[in-house]
């Protein structure tokens, strides 16, 4: 049988499954008041991936600016497939939907935090320059991962100004 979902800006009945998907993807992690508090932010853009009217996938990404700078910015994150539906192209599919998006509205440059192995299968680069709102461990600085839309290859620079939900320092360490 062919494997197939959807791909569709958040519907509100998935807003419900939120718990359901982000406790199975983050069994050791409380994601859901992050995801629900940006689910209200106007300057989000959420993806679901379903399987008939089932969430499956979820990806968020948060617009933003740089400080001192006129250029667009968002951030990926958080992003959560379900266990039982993983390596099967669905994070992928939601990341490369967004990016899409992002590049047609005239983003300029993507920021995320998270594995480089996993994201540089979807263009991202390790060690960004862009200033986390909060300083990062060490550790993580290959993690700072970015990605530019509009065809350039320089990585901006600046801090990163998101909506309030991202600007809780315990995000960042
Ligand atoms: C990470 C995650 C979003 C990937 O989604 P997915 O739909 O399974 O990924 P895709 O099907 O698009 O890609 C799968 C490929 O990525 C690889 N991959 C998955 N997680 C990886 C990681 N952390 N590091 C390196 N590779 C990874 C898989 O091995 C697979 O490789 P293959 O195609 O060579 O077999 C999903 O596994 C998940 O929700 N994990 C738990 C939550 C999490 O870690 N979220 C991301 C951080 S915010």
């Amino acid at each position: 049988m062919t494997f197939s979902f959807n791909l569709r800006e958040t519907q509100p009945d998935e807003i419900l499954q939120m718990p359901g998907l982000y406790g199975a993807a983050f069994p050791n992690e409380d994601l859901v008041p992050l995801v629900e508090a940006l689910l209200a932010e106007p300057a989000v853009l959420s993806l679901s991936a379903v399987i008939g009217e089932t969430l499956v996938g979820h990806a968020l990404f948060t617009r933003g600016r740089l400080e001192g700078a006129t250029e667009r910015v968002a951030l990926l994150g958080p992003l959560a497939v379900h266990p039982e539906h993983q390596r099967k192209g669905i994070g992928q599919g939601l990341i490369g939907e967004c990016l899409a998006r992002l590049q047609a509205e005239g983003v300029a440059q993507v920021q995320v935090l998270g594995d480089p192995s996993y994201y540089c299968r979807s263009g991202f680069r390790p060690a960004s320059r862009v200033v986390t709102p909060y300083p990062l461990p060490a550790e993580w600085a290959e993690a700072w991962q970015w990605q530019r839309l509009d065809g350039s290859e320089t990585d901006l620079d600046g801090r990163l100004i998101l909506p309030a939900p991202w600007m809780r320092a315990e995000l960042w360490r």
